[in-house]
């Protein structure tokens, strides 16, 4: 029975990843500011940790929470970009994008690090996005520097738990359909957007996958754009 603690749960990927990705036994605590959508009754234990990654102190709150529960998956996937072009983005925005995407996960890092360790053959997951590849081409300037830095993250941090049998992998995934649930299906999502984004199903088959390689494997980065998504 796995235990895993998923940032960013309440809607899009996040969603979906809570409901698609544990098998019936596992217990999976979703960390967000709003309360995630109700799920079917499939023997899954969610439990929600109300908490605003902005504010660095509210890492406190999850670790709280937590207690000294061995962590089997570490999965970042909150994430946030401007809402605006980069020109006209405030000041204020920035460092929020920043605070959310990059900071917070390098504090949930260091202090779930004894959990993680804890745990048989952990894995860290992080959710990057294909605008922190080379030669991506976007304009979310603030965005793309914070998914660079989590791969940047990713690398080094491997180090650090590779000693302790941890496995640690960056995903950056391109379009996806993260309007369409797990429970309406990947067709779904395919007819919605013209096969032009990527149904969060296929996010979760390869975080399953992950999830079941042996403790002797290191996937190091995962890089998914959309197959017909020329912007990218
Ligand atoms: N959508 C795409 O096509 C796409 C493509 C590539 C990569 N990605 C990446 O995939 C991940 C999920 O994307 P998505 O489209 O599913 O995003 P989304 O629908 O906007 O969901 C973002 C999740 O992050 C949480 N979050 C945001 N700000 C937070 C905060 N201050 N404190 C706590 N939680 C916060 C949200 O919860 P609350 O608002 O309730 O707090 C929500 O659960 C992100 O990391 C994104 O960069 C997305």
């Amino acid at each position: 029975m796995a235990t895993i603690v998923l940032f960013g749960a309440s809607r899009g990927l996040g969603a979906a990843l809570s409901a698609g990705l544990p098998r019936p036994g596992d217990t999976v605590w979703c960390i967000s500011r709003s309360e995630p959508p109700p799920h079917r009754a499939d023997q899954v234990h969610r439990r929600w940790i109300h908490a605003d990654l902005a504010d660095p102190r509210q890492m406190d709150t999850v670790v709280r929470h937590l207690g000294t529960t061995p962590i089997d998956v570490l999965l970042y996937n909150a994430g946030v970009w401007e809402s605006v072009d980069f020109p006209q983005v405030s000041d204020t925005e920035i460092q929020h994008i920043v605070n959310v995407n990059l900071t917070s996960l390098l504090l949930a890092a260091k202090r779930l690090m004894p959990h993680l360790i804890a745990a048989p053959a952990a894995k860290v997951i992080l959710i990057g996005s294909t605008c922190g590849l080379e030669n991506e081409g976007g304009t979310s300037v603030a965005y793309a520097a914070t998914k660079f830095g989590m791969r940047g993250a990713a690398h080094a941090l491997r180090e650090v738990l590779r000693p302790h049998g941890v496995a640690v992998t960056c995903l950056s995934p391109g379009s996806m359909a993260t309007d369409v649930t797990w429970e309406e299906g990947p067709d779904a999502a395919l007819k919605r957007h013209g096969q032009k984004r990527i149904p969060v199903h296929d996010v979760i088959h390869l975080l399953r996958c992950l999830m079941e390689l042996s403790p002797a494997a290191c996937i190091k980065e995962i890089d998914m754009p959309a197959l017909l998504d020329t912007d990218v």
